[in-house]
Order: structure tokens, then C-alpha cells, then sequence
């Protein structure tokens, strides 16, 4: 920022200069020296044709325009990259600098094996000196200001395949179409690993394969608790984290138990890319930079006004789609979320009464309010004194700074079910299909496959 103004007013100057010395020379008026302030100056007008190259950019149409609409962006609003800065793990989807870090040294998704301790940790990190900033214009467009060009909003900061987190690079996402562009995007909404318990067992990720190949073990005994040969203690947070968008549209990372569906992928994996819906002209408070497709702060529950400029844009859908389109837009969502709601309820089943999946019906505090009847944000309804204070399951990891209170609390309530190994998947595949946000329009045929091959694994189980 510094280094730039001092560029700025260098510049001026040079401008200022140049001016003077191309007016009427005075008498014996030695000519002006040749400038060099431009960035890689060869000759005096350089000076001038940098500020006009400022200008292709740094006016009210282009960088003023952009920077209005990405005010609405919660890339810019959002408080993550606030609370994030400083954790080298979460930062890497968070900040500014540790993105740029993780791109820049090709850090891999991979979990690393400690021979010492013999536990497991998350390679995906940045370093602690880059940890810091909000996402801004230079986040994506990493070659601004590299020689001052109008052209540098390209290339993107990445377009490269993206190695998936929650599977410890095991997959890969690829979206070629667009050169790449939605490649950016799934390098942050991508889902995290769901890893074992780095106390009772070794912190590696959990064998999702295994949950496939073996339905009806038990995952998680409840009369085991929060002991070997338990990998997990099942608690609130038990998840693949939010950002299951690029896993889901690219028909990627969900346990494909088996069932009655193939896993397959709608058209839009292949034929349209991030930007073509979410970033279109702007109607409302959705489109171009603010990177909406739905004109809201909120969760669905607050308003359903959306912008549909690029499902009809040229080359997308022949006859125009609106809200109150049937075959393209409500039918689809309306099936997602029964399949939603009936999964929810198979799970809900294990337990002794009270629901295992938490509710949530405040559409603030839960991002997905309003997507299904019962409100779920994908949580699991375990007591925890500070994220989840009126949970209705006993949490069967209390920690060690619980007040007595919390403790005499905790175990007033019902003991969590077990979990079999078609349970865990289920309660996963269900997590990926609610907060990929859009019920289905991503990629319906694979959130639908998930969804009903959740149901039929389940039922196979005698659940
Ligand atoms: C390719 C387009 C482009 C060109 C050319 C360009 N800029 Fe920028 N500049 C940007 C963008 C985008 C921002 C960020 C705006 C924002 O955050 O709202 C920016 C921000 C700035 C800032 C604010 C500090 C910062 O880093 O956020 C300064 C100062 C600046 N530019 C100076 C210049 C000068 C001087 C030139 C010409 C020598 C120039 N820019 C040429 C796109 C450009
Ligand atoms: C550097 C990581 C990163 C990249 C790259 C990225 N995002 Fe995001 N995005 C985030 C994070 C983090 C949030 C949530 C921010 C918060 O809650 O503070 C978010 C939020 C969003 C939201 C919710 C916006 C809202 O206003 O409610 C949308 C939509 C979105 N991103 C789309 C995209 C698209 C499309 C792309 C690619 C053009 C993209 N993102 C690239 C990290 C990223
Ligand atoms: C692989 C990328 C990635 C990593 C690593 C990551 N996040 Fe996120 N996180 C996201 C994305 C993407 C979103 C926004 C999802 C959306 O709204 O669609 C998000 C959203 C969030 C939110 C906001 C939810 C809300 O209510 O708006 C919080 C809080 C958060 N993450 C915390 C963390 C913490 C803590 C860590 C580290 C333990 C972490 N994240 C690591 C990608 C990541
Ligand atoms: C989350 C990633 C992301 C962020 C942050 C972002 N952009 Fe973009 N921007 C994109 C993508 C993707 C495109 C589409 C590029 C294309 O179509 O070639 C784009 C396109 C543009 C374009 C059109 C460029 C062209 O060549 O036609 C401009 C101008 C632009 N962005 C300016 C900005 C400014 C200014 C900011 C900050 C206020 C910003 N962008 C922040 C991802 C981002
Ligand atoms: C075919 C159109 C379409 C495409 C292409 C598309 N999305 Fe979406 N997206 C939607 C719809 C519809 C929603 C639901 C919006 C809502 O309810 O707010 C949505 C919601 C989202 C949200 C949550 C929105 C929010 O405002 O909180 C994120 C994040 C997101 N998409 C990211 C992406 C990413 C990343 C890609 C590319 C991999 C992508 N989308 C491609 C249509 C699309």
C-alpha cells in the first residue's frame, strides 16, 4: 500500500515534469531530462503512459463499479477472515496472504504420519507469518500491479486441479471449461476432512471407503465411549465443515454407499462454471461481484428473490427460467429436500426421542434455515457448553475446564446412540447435500444420488 502511493505520487510528478518540459522552451531552457519513473522505463513518456494505463482501470466503470458489488460479497463483509487470521489451518480458505501462500508453494492436501508420536496431522496449512488479510481484488487476480498493465485482471490467481482436502488428496477436482476459472473457486468451497480422535486414536482421517465396504460395523459404540477402540467421540461439530459447494458440483467426495441410483452428473458439471450463475449482470443485490445468485444477506427462509440472468443467458436455457419454473427450478428443489427431510428422519430413528441432528430455525445463526422442514444446520445435538449450551444428547467427551454445573448437566441427558458405519456416512452424505445451498441446482443427479443411496444403505441395515 505505501510502496503503491509512493508510486502514485512518484508518477504525477513524472507527469507533472513531462508537461512542463513539452510547453514553449524558454531561452537557452535546458530540455528536460528523458523521465524513467515508468515501472520498466525506457524513455521519457513512460511516466504519462503509466498513469493513463491507472486509468483503464482506476475509473468509475471498472475497478470502482467491481469494488461496489464486492462490498455485498461476503468474501468482504464475512467476519471469517477476522476470526480466522493467525490459525495456520483455517487460514488457507480465510485470509488473503495464506491462500496466496498455499498456492504459491503448491502446499499438498495430504495428512503427514509423526514416527515419533505416531499420530497423523493436516499437511494443508499456511505458515504463521501468513495468516493475515481479508479476501480482496488481489486474492483472485494475483498479477494486478505487476507491471501496471489494464490487462492484469487475468490470469486468475490459480485454475489449476484442486486436491481435495476432506480426502486427503485421495480425489481430485478438475473443471476445465471457463480455462479453469471454477478450479479458483473449489480450492476454498471444498469440504474438510472428517478425522479421528487424535487422543483415543491417531488423528487420521476417517476410512470413508471403509464405511462403503462395511455397512454394518460399528463405527462409534456407545458403551465404549470416549475410549480405544472408539476413533471418535461424536460431539456437535462432528463434520466435513461448509464449504461442500465444489465437492457436490463437481460430483465428487460424498460416500457413495450403494443403491438404487448410479452416481452420475447433471449437465452443469461439465457445461457451466462458477461464475456463470454467480457472477452475471446484477439484478438486485446478486450478481457480478457480489457473487450472489440470491438477493439476500440471510439464510433461504429470508428472502427467495434470485438472479436468473445466467440460467438464461446465451447458450444456457432455451426458454427462460423464473421462479415459478416448474421442471427446472421447483420440482428439482422441492424433491431434494424431501429426500432431505426423509434421510433426516432415518437418522433421527437411532436415537432414544429427541432428534441427533440439531435444529436451528433462527435464519442468522443457521445458514440453512428454511431448507428443510425441520430447520437443520448439519450439526450433531450434543451438549456443549459454549456451541451447542441446550443440547439434548450427552456428550461422551466433557472437557477438562467444564464447570461441575456443566458436568451435572451434561449427564442428565440421554446417552448418544452408536453409530454404525452406514450411520456416520449418512449423517456426512446429508451435511454435503444441506450446505451445498442451492438443493440440487449444482448437480442434482449426484446430490440426489447420495441422498437415496443414504436411505437405501440405511434401510438395508434394518434402519
Ligand atoms: C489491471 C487494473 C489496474 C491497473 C492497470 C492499475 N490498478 Fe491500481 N488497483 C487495481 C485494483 C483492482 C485495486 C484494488 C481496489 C480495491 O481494493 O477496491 C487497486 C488498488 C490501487 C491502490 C490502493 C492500494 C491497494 O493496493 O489497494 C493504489 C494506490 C493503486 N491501485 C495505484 C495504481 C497506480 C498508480 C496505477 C498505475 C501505475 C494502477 N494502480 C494501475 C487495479 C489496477
Ligand atoms: C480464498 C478462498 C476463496 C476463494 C478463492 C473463493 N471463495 Fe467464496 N468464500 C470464501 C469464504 C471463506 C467465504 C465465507 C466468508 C465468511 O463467512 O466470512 C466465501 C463465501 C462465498 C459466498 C457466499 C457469499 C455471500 O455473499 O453470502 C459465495 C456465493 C462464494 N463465496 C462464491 C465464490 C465463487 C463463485 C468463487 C470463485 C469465483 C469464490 N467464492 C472463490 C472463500 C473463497
Ligand atoms: C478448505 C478450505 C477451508 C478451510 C481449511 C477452513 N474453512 Fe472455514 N469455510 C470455508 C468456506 C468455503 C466457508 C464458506 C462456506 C459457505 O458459506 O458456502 C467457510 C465458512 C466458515 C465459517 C463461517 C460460517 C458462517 O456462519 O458464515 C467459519 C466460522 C469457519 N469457516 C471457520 C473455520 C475454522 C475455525 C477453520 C479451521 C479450523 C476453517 N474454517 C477452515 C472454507 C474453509
Ligand atoms: C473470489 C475471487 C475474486 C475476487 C475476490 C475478485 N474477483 Fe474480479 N473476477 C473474478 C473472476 C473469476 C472473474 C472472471 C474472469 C473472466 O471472466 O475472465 C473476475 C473478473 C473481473 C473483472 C473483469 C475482467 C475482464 O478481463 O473482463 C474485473 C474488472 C474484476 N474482476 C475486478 C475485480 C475487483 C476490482 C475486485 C475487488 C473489488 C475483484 N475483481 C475481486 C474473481 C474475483
Ligand atoms: C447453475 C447455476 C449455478 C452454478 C453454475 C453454480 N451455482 Fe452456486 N448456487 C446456485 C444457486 C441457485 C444457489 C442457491 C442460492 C441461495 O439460495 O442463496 C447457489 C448457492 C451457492 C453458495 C451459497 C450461497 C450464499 O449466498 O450463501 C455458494 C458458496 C456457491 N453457490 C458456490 C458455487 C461455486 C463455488 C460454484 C462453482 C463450483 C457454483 N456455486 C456454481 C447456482 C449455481
Amino acid at each position: 500500500m505505501k510502496t503503491l502511493l509512493k508510486i502514485l505520487s512518484l508518477l504525477t510528478i513524472a507527469g507533472f515534469i513531462l508537461t512542463a518540459c513539452e510547453g514553449p522552451m524558454g531561452p537557452q531552457g535546458p530540455a528536460g531530462k528523458d523521465g524513467t519513473n515508468g515501472t520498466n522505463g525506457t524513455n521519457g513518456t513512460n511516466g504519462k503512459d503509466a498513469n493513463e494505463t491507472c486509468k483503464l482501470c482506476h475509473n468509475k466503470t471498472t475497478v470502482e463499479a467491481v469494488a461496489t458489488e464486492f462490498e455485498f460479497s461476503k468474501h468482504k463483509y464475512g467476519e471469517a477472515a477476522f476470526e480466522e487470521a493467525g490459525n495456520t489451518g483455517c487460514s488457507p480458505c480465510h485470509t488473503h496472504d495464506a491462500f496466496l501462500y498455499v498456492v504459491k508453494n503448491n502446499v499438498p492436501t495430504t495428512f503427514a504420519l509423526n514416527a515419533t508420536t505416531g499420530k497423523y496431522s493436516n499437511s494443508y496449512a499456511s505458515v504463521s507469518s501468513e495468516t493475515l488479510g481479508e479476501i480482496n481484488c488481489f486474492t483472485c487476480h494475483s498479477s494486478l500491479h505487476t507491471n501496471y498493465a489494464g490487462t492484469e485482471f487475468s490470469p486468475l490467481t490459480t485454475t489449476a486441479a484442486v486436491t481435495m482436502s476432506m480426502w486427503k488428496g485421495a480425489k481430485t477436482i478438475d473443471l476445465t471449461q471457463d480455462g479453469g476459472m471454477s478450479n479458483l473457486c473449489i480450492k476454498c468451497h471444498q469440504p474438510r476432512p472428517l478425522t479421528t480422535n487424535s487422543t483415543i486414536s491417531n488423528g487420521d482421517v476417517v476410512d470413508y471407503a471403509d464405511l462403503v465396504a462395511n455397512p454394518t460395523n460399528v463405527y462409534y459404540d456407545n458403551t465404549v465411549g470416549a475410549a480405544a477402540p472408539n476413533k471418535i467421540t461424536p460431539s456437535y461439530r462432528t463434520h466435513i465443515h461448509y464449504g461442500s459447494v465444489g465437492a457436490i458440483y463437481a460430483g465428487k467426495g460424498g460416500i457413495e454407499f450403494t443403491g438404487s441410483e448410479s452416481y452420475t452428473s447433471s449437465t452443469h458439471t461439465t457445461a457451466a462454471s462458477c461464475k456463470d450463475c454467480h457472477m452475471v449482470t446484477v439484478s438486485g443485490r446478486a450478481g457480478g461481484h457480489t457473487f450472489k445468485m440470491r438477493a439476500s444477506l440471510g439464510a433461504l427462509s429470508s428472502s427467495t428473490t434470485f438472479n436468473f440472468n445466467g440460467c438464461n443467458a446465451t447458450g444456457c436455457h432455451a426458454s427462460a427460467i423464473n421462479s415459478s419454473n416448474t421442471t427446472f427450478w421447483k420440482t428439482p428443489r422441492t424433491e431434494i429436500q424431501s429426500k432431505l427431510n426423509a434421510l433426516a428422519a432415518k437418522i433421527n430413528s437411532i436415537g432414544s426421542g429427541p432428534k441427533i441432528l440439531h435444529t436451528n430455525s433462527d435464519a442468522e445463526a443457521n445458514l440453512w434455515a428454511g431448507h428443510t422442514t425441520d430447520n437443520y444446520d448439519g450439526y450433531l445435538d450434543i451438549y456443549d457448553p459454549s456451541t451447542n449450551p441446550d443440547g439434548a444428547y450427552k456428550n461422551p467427551n466433557p472437557g477438562s475446564s467444564w464447570t461441575s454445573g456443566n458436568i451435572a448437566t451434561n449427564d442428565a441427558l440421554p446417552i448418544f446412540p452408536s453409530l454404525k458405519n452406514v450411520v456416520l456416512g449418512s449423517i456426512i452424505n446429508f451435511q454435503m447435500v444441506l450446505r451445498e445451498y442451492s438443493l440440487g441446482i449444482h448437480n442434482y443427479d449426484y446430490a440426489h444420488a447420495l441422498l437415496v443411496n443414504s436411505i437405501d444403505a440405511l434401510t438395508a441395515a434394518g434402519i
